[in-house]
């Protein structure tokens, strides 16, 4: 009797020799043995012939074929062998169900929703913890930027301190008279009371022996040839102080910005966007030069010009 075990995935043969699972493929399967016997003895015969030859030292040819002609009779014998006379199946592997108890699944799903939610929980609380640590970072780099920004300018960047009657005083904080420089000259600098400035600081020239104007309006600003202009560049801030007297210019060493000192300090060349601001002078009774007023524009760098 045939015992057939149903499973979750095969059908397990186990049965008898009445099974047509166990039956060889041969119709005739007692002939088929017969021919397979005698390719079986054939191909020894084969092996024999070799054997013999080999040991009476016949020809190689002969050993060859010989061994040959065996070989390819027992190949055939054993072909028709596995194909004809073994059981033709299918043969299939028995093996346990593979679904899980509804208990187990259930254990399982429990298990992963509560990981999930232990996740999302973990989430949420590391997302805190790096906007924290995220806005303490952002306190502690944008404190020393801040810092490093000093006090604000305020007004400071509009005006100087040069006022109407302000005396020009070298850096040594000496008073400048008009004799003191020589035609061809410069000094910088600086209303009195305010040495060292950085936004005060002014070029004076003597550049010509007679008095000249620099601009229409300014026909009083440049008493016994002698010019001032802020010497605080206006591309970037740096000091102009390069003075040639035969070509009258000033240059910015920084980017080479050139002005001409006859015509208001004009840009001839480089990146300075505009005029060097010009204080207008007067020479007082006592011989001392000093400023008509402070200066009409803020100094400096264009993009601090308000006008
Ligand atoms: S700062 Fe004077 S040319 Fe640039």
């Amino acid at each position: 009797m045939t015992e057939v075990t149903e499973t979750t995935e095969a059908t397990v043969v186990t049965g008898n020799s009445n099974d047509p699972h166990l039956q060889p493929a041969s119709v005739h399967p007692k002939r088929t043995e017969k021919v397979v016997a005698a390719f079986i003895v054939l191909a020894a015969a084969g092996f024999a012939t070799y054997g013999a030859t080999y040991w009476q030292g016949g020809s190689a040819q002969l050993q060859g074929a010989s061994l040959g002609i065996g070989l390819v009779l027992l190949g055939i014998a054993l072909a028709a062998w596995g194909k004809y006379l073994l059981p033709r199946g299918p043969f299939m592997e028995a093996r346990h169900p593979m679904r899980s108890s509804d208990e187990e699944r259930a254990r399982m799903a429990n298990a992963v929703i509560e990981r999930g939610r232990l996740v999302m929980h973990r989430r949420g609380f590391l997302g805190k913890l790096l906007a924290a640590a995220g806005a303490i970072m952002g306190i502690v780099v944008a404190f020393p930027v801040i810092r490093s920004l000093g006090p604000l300018p305020k007004k400071s960047l509009d005006s100087t301190d040069w006022l109407p009657g302000s005396y020009l005083v070298t850096a040594q904080g000496l008073r400048v008279k008009a004799s003191d420089v020589e035609v061809g000259g410069i000094v910088t600098v600086f209303p009195v009371g305010h040495v060292g400035n950085a936004m005060d600081q002014t070029v004076l020239i003597h550049a010509s022996a007679v008095p000249f104007t620099t601009m229409p309006g300014r026909e009083s600003w440049t008493p016994e040839g002698y010019v001032a202009y802020s010497k605080v560049c206006t591309h970037l801030g740096c000091p102009v102080g390069l003075y040639q007297h035969q070509t009258q210019q000033l240059l910015c060493p920084c980017h080479q910005s050139v002005f001409n000192i006859l015509d208001g300090a004009e840009p001839q060349f480089g990146p300075a966007p505009r005029p060097l601001p010009q204080l207008p002078l007067y020479i007082d009774t006592a011989g001392y030069l000093r400023s008509q007023s402070g200066y009409d524009q803020p100094v400096g760098p264009g993009f601090w010009e308000r006008s």
